[in-house]
Order: structure tokens, then C-alpha cells, then sequence
């Protein structure tokens, strides 16, 4: 029999099972109504079902043992589960034959064996649901004991905490690659549920290579083309996206893939990335702020256009349209207040809002792309967003700025494109070529 028919059979095993159980359960069941009220009558009944419990088992016995070859399970869970298998096997055919000779032998011999046969049942089916599941899938979400952390991670103090592998890189491989690379169930013999097994590599050896991100395994089988046939994950699951490999790849190749590399270590892009995807234990986590709608209704109600950028962090893009502002901008932008830690791009372009507004635009700390073009602000306005520590776009075009604001811009560190169409600003001022040297885009175009 070739590879594959062997793995095209074995798949039948956890289909098949159902019916050895339930035969068997049946049989027992219908034994203890025969001893128990005496229907004597029934016991052809309880030597027929328990013969095809017996036969379905031997079957379901040989699948599994065909999936067992090749199924990509191992280790002591397998052992276990085959083990108690064949044992189920051997009791309902000894049931069966002592039931249908019951004259002949004790009754404490017959029910001890049917009680045996359920206990055997019992565990070769646990272990069996263990191997496909994963060890805790019985107890995940049991109400007693501890909880498993899913894939989240642990809680941390602070980003300057996290470790690139444990608080990151584990927690994706744990979702997109455990379910076949885990221990009591490794495929091509890689065990990624910890930092040591996953160096240990496979059956091919290592799949990671400290500082040779090239040459590890891991990384090129996430990077071939997704039809390829060596392509990780295997059989069209999630795969990886763009920027996880490219973590990986960074933690390989310049964190020496050492698991006690913190987060701050590597580019800041990543850290960006990464940290709404970090527990972290305080006021500055923003993973559980939740899109209140009746709050995102009233604002729509006074003219806002609101949309949500993102569920998981709560972020919103908040657009004052010039038409709603209508004169009254300053009064409008008070109801923002409410929800200022989730706007992130706020729009209020030709709102006809002033240096004083700004001052309340400043409050919105988590901004990272602000439109305020076309309106009679000045520098001193400017001056007030200093402190916007995550603004990446600032669009000024229109504005009566001049390049005396250029210093007060250049101290927001995020900032990385910056549009002056329009101003008093000149391509060729001194400021200007400073904020070019310190890696911020300044646009003059129209
Ligand atoms: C649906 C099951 C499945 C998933 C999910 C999966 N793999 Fe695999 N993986 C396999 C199988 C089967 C093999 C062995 C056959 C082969 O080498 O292609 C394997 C082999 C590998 C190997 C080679 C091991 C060696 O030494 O030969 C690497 C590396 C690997 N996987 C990485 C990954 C990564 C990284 C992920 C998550 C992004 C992943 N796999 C997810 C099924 C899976």
C-alpha cells in the first residue's frame, strides 16, 4: 500500500470510532436492564450488539493503526491511546463471548468485564480526543482549575518588558502552527511548543539557524510561494503575514534567535506593530477599549463621520466635514473629549478651528494621522501638538504657519510626513532641511 492510501484509510479511524462506543455503551446498557428487571428475553439482544461492538472496535483499531504510521502523532498520548485501543478490543470480544456462553461462567466475571470494558472505553477515547484536540481541550474551559491563557500571552508590566520570542513570536506560532507542531502530535518530528524543542528542529534537523535567517528552514518554508508543496502552514491553513515573517526573520538574523531578546531591542515598526498585541497591565493598555455605538451615534447625530479602524483596539477615524462644522467647530470638538483616547486620524479640514482648539486636539494623545489643513491656524497653535507622541501625518497645507514652526514639530518623534503646501513655509528654509535629515517627508505639492 502506497503512503498516501495508508493516510486515505487511517482518516476514516476518527469517524469510525462512534460506532464501537456506541454499540458497546448499548450493550452494557442493555445488559444492565436485562439483569436489573429481569428480561431474560433481551439477552440475544445484548450478545448481538456487544458481537458488533467487538467487530467495529477491531476495525476501528486497524484505522487507527493505519493513521498512527503517518498521521504525524507520536510520543506517550499515542502510546497510551493505542495501547488502551487494542485492550478495548481484546475486553468486548472476551464480553461478547462470555455473554453468549453466560451459563458457563460467573456473573461477577461477566459484569466485572463489562465494567472494565467501559473504563477502557472511557480512556481510549479521552486520549484519542486529546491527540486531535490538544491535551487540555476536555479541561480548557472546565470551571474548576486554572485557566490556560490563550494564545494572548502573558500579562505584562510594561512594553520595555516584552521578550521578541516568548510575548510575539510564540504566541503566533501557537496559533498557526501548533496545531500540527506540538508535542503528542509533531509533524516532520517539530515540537513548537517550547523555545527548546522548536531549536531542536525536525526530522530534516534544526529549522532555525541563529543569525542566518536565510538559511533556516522555518523561514523559507513560510516564505515559498503558498502553493509550493514544502509551503508552512501545510493544507491551506492561516498562513503567516508579512510582518510576523518578517519579526521572525529579525529575531533570526539580529536578535541571534536568543528568546531573551526584549521587544525595544528591535526596529520600531515592530514594536508598533506588536504592542496592541501585548497584555499589558495598566492605564496604558489600550486592547480593551470598547466601540461604544450609542456614543458613535450621537456623534454622528451633531455631524461627525465616524469610522472604526479597528475592533480589536477600539481605534477610530473621526472626520468633521466642513458643511457640519458649519461655524461652530469649537463647540463640536468638546463631545470628542468622550472618546479621546480612540481617535486616531481626525479630519477637520476647512473647519475654520484656531490655535485655541488646538489645545483641546492635544488631549487626544493616541493620533496618528491629523488633517487641519485650510484653517486660520498659527504657529503658536502648532506649538500645543508637541505632545502628540504617536502623530505619524500632520497636514497643514493652507495654514498660517511659518517656519518658525518647524521647531516645535520636529520634537514629535513619530512624525513622518508632514504636507506645508500653501504656508509661509519655503522648501528652502533651514527648518526644513532639518526635518528632511531627521527621516520626516515634507510635501509642498498641491
Ligand atoms: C496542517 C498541519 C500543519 C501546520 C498548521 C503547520 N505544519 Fe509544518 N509541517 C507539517 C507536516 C505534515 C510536515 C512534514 C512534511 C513536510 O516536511 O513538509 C511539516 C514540516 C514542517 C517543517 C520541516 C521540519 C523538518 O525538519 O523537516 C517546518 C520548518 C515547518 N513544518 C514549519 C511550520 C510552521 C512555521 C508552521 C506555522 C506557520 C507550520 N509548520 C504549520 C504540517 C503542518
Amino acid at each position: 500500500m502506497t503512503e498516501d492510501l495508508i493516510t486515505f484509510i487511517g482518516r476514516f479511524h476518527p469517524v469510525w470510532v462512534h460506532l464501537p462506543i456506541g454499540f458497546l455503551m448499548i450493550g452494557v446498557l442493555l445488559k444492565s436492564y436485562v439483569v436489573l428487571l429481569k428480561k431474560q428475553n433481551l439477552q440475544e439482544a445484548v450478545n448481538f450488539t456487544l458481537f458488533l461492538g467487538a467487530v467495529s472496535a477491531l476495525i476501528a483499531a486497524l484505522l487507527g493503526f493505519l493513521l498512527s504510521q503517518n498521521g504525524g502523532y507520536e510520543g506517550n498520548l499515542l502510546d497510551i491511546h493505542l495501547a488502551a485501543g487494542w485492550l478495548t478490543v481484546a475486553l468486548s470480544g472476551i464480553a461478547w463471548w462470555v455473554n453468549k456462553n453466560e451459563e458457563k461462567y460467573s456473573k461477577k466475571l461477566n459484569y466485572s468485564l463489562l465494567g472494565l470494558l467501559m473504563i477502557t472505553l472511557t480512556v481510549t477515547g479521552h486520549f484519542g480526543g486529546s491527540l486531535t484536540h490538544g491535551e487540555d481541550y476536555l479541561t480548557a474551559y472546565a470551571p474548576f482549575g486554572e485557566k490556560q491563557e490563550e494564545s494572548k500571552g502573558r500579562i505584562l508590566a510594561s512594553v520595555e518588558e516584552a521578550e521578541v520570542f516568548t510575548d510575539v513570536i510564540q504566541p503566533v506560532l501557537k496559533s498557526k502552527c501548533q496545531s500540527c507542531h506540538r508535542s503528542g502530535k509533531s509533524k516532520g518530528e517539530l515540537d513548537m511548543s517550547s523555545y527548546e524543542s522548536l531549536l531542536k528542529g525536525g526530522e530534516n534537523g534544526p529549522v532555525i539557524l541563529a543569525a542566518n535567517a536565510e538559511k533556516s528552514e522555518l523561514i523559507r518554508r513560510v516564505t515559498l510561494p503558498s502553493d509550493h508543496e514544502d509551503f508552512m502552514p501545510a493544507e491551506g491553513k492561516k498562513p503567516l503575514t508579512e510582518e510576523e515573517i518578517q519579526l521572525i526573520t529579525w529575531w533570526i538574523e539580529k536578535g541571534n534567535a536568543d528568546p531573551k531578546v526584549l521587544l525595544t531591542e528591535s526596529d520600531a515598526e515592530f514594536i508598533e506593530w506588536a504592542k496592541p498585541k501585548l497584555t499589558i497591565q495598566g492605564a496604558e493598555n489600550m486592547v480593551a477599549i470598547q466601540i461604544d455605538t450609542a456614543q458613535i451615534q450621537g456623534l454622528e447625530k451633531m455631524g461627525f463621520r465616524v469610522r472604526v479602524l479597528s475592533h480589536e483596539t477600539g481605534a477610530l477615524d473621526v472626520v468633521l466635514p466642513e458643511e457640519a462644522a458649519n461655524g461652530n467647530a469649537s463647540e463640536l470638538l468638546k463631545a470628542l473629549l468622550q472618546i479621546k483616547d480612540q481617535i486616531f486620524w481626525l479630519t477637520l479640514a476647512g473647519t475654520g478651528i484656531q490655535d485655541s482648539d488646538l489645545s483641546l486636539v492635544s488631549q487626544f494623545s493616541n493620533l496618528q494621522r491629523l488633517r487641519i489643513e485650510n484653517n486660520p491656524i498659527t504657529d503658536d497653535g502648532i506649538a500645543g501638538l508637541k505632545g502628540l507622541s504617536k502623530l505619524e501625518i500632520l497636514n497643514l497645507n493652507g495654514t498660517k504657519i511659518s517656519s518658525a514652526a518647524l521647531g516645535s514639530l520636529g520634537e514629535i518623534k513619530s512624525l513622518k510626513s508632514l504636507y506645508l503646501w500653501n504656508t509661509a513655509v519655503k522648501p528652502e528654509d533651514k527648518g526644513v532641511e532639518d526635518m528632511a535629515l531627521t527621516e520626516v517627508k515634507v510635501v509642498f505639492g498641491g
